[in-house]
């Protein structure tokens, strides 16, 4: 049983350490009693790095199930990653290099802005929601078969994430008007649409990132038709998968921006961030926006439309 766990998938040991740690340290103790790597001795963080991250080898060494005598101390705490240096700050969130190439941490900061920058604030606690509500949406939609780029919530603020290339398109879903798609076409905001809409915008803050098409992206190598389909198909999923979900909630889900990242081995993940600052979330009943737009939009009440949305999604 031990053996199946170990070799089934890293998301499922990943799974058990993050929801119960105590139960992992005694689940790995198992398995060190069980089996033994040749000729080794487990106990450096090096060690417990390989066995989560199911090197071939040690693969090949659960799968046989020969029996080697083995001493394995982990120390759980040894599991939590060191934050080296910043690799990027961005204007919501700081990236950190970790002892791990293929792995960051994100920190996510309190600072807003709106309109490419041109108006600047603080929401007193967005980082916490923000942080807290990503992971809870990533880990929704890996269940629903969506890959992500997330591994472990940290803290409050810091989540580890595999480490990736960002796409440079924002891809905008709508499944009703609402801002700059209203003010483009002339339209009042809350028409219901039959079916959702996507459009790209080129990701660059210098240019106020402009509207463009598949064509352009594939033009200026953005990216490749097959990863614009990837990314096509992975967005409308996403939008099934939340709507759904945001409805429970009394919610409607008006429109969102995704971002997408290549991992080392060029896979294409959904990254970045799922929040009140990157979707359009109205109360089912009373139509109050409880997003970023009261921030945009001077409205009053922003620290507690985030609040409100926590308490629905996490409960508290
Ligand atoms: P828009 O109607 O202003 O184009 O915004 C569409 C959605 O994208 C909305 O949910 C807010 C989100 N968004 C971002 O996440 N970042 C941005 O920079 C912009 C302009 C919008
Ligand atoms: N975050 C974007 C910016 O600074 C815009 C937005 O979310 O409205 O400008």
């Amino acid at each position: 049983e031990i053996c199946a766990c170990l070799v089934g998938s890293e998301m499922c040991i990943r799974d058990r350490v993050r929801k119960n740690r105590e139960h992992v340290s005694r689940f790995l103790h198992k398995c060190v009693q069980k089996f033994q790597p040749p000729g080794g001795t487990f106990g450096s963080l090096g060690h417990i790095r390989t066995l989560f991250g199911m090197s071939p080898r040690l693969k090949a060494c659960f799968q046989s199930k020969s029996r080697f005598k083995l001493t394995l101390l982990i120390q759980m705490e040894e599991l939590d990653m060191e934050k080296k240096e910043q690799l990027y700050e961005g204007k919501a969130k700081k990236v950190f290099a970790t002892d791990d190439a293929n792995l960051v941490i994100v920190d996510y900061k309190d600072d807003a802005t709106a309109f490419n920058g041109e108006k600047k604030g603080t929401i007193t606690g967005k980082g916490v929601i923000n942080n807290v509500m990503s992971n809870h949406m990533f880990q929704l939609l890996e269940q629903q078969g969506v890959p992500t780029h997330f591994v472990e919530q940290l803290s409050e603020r810091e989540t580890l994430v595999k480490k990736v290339s960002i796409v440079p398109l924002e891809v905008i879903i709508r499944n009703i008007s609402a801002g700059s798609f209203a003010k483009r076409f002339g339209v009042e905001e809350g028409i219901v649409f039959d079916e959702p809409t996507i459009e790209f915008s080129y990701k660059n803050d210098e240019l106020g990132d402009p509207l463009m098409n598949a064509y352009h992206a594939i033009a200026l190598k953005a990216a490749t038709r097959e990863e614009i389909e990837t990314i096509k198909a992975m967005a409308f999923k996403v939008n099934e998968v939340m709507k759904q979900y945001f409805d429970t909630l009394n919610v409607i889900l008006v429109d969102f921006k995704l971002e997408f990242g290549k991992t080392a081995d060029g896979k294409i993940v959904l990254a970045d961030e799922i929040s009140p600052d990157t979707c359009r979330l109205w109360d089912k009943t009373t139509k109050e926006k409880l997003d970023k737009d009261r921030f945009r939009r001077d409205m009053g009440g922003v620290e507690e439309a985030y609040q409100e949305i926590m308490k629905r999604v996490m409960g508290k």
